[in-house]
């Protein structure tokens, strides 16, 4: 099913070396993450080696090589943040979701994740959810926003 996907996306770009970039970015906005066999296709179809691939998703801090969550919950852990207690939100989150920070549930509904400071200070202690920015976060109003995520998601 995957392949099928994949192989629409590199369509679309008529399989044009030149759009790597653009096309693994859709590749991972489709799969929300980039898997080894959505590369080698991609290398394959484009006739591309896969180190050249794989070097390209590495470099680029917004490429995912590991399986994400359909909900992301992102901790800026930056030093604006970190003072106003963003390793509390962490562990909270840790605790709501039974997961450790930067995992990702089995069933792919979660990942928790760190970020350095992404220029919102001013807003810290920041969650991002889902790319939605949380600011002044607490951790019991964290504890809400992913309560109700959880029962939207049939959790408990
Ligand atoms: S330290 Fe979190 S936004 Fe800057």
């Amino acid at each position: 099913m995957e392949k099928g996907k994949v192989d629409q996306i590199i369509d679309r770009y008529d399989a044009d070396a030149s759009s790597l970039l653009a096309i693994m970015q859709d590749v991972q906005d489709e799969l929300r993450y980039l898997p080894r066999d959505a590369m080698k296709q991609i290398s394959e179809r484009l006739d591309i080696p896969m180190t050249h691939v794989y070097q390209m998703a590495t470099f680029f801090e917004s490429f995912h090589l590991n399986p994400r969550g359909k909900h992301i919950c992102t901790v800026c852990m930056g030093t604006a943040c970190h003072v106003r207690g963003a390793p509390k939100l962490v562990d909270q989150l840790e605790r709501d979701l039974k997961l450790k920070s930067g995992q990702t549930a089995e069933d792919l509904s979660f990942t928790i994740e760190e970020v350095n400071c992404v220029g919102a200070c001013a807003l810290g202690p920041l969650v991002i959810i889902d790319g939605e920015y949380h600011g002044n976060m607490t951790s019991n109003s964290l504890s809400k926003v992913v309560g109700k995520m959880k029962k939207a998601e049939g959790g408990e």
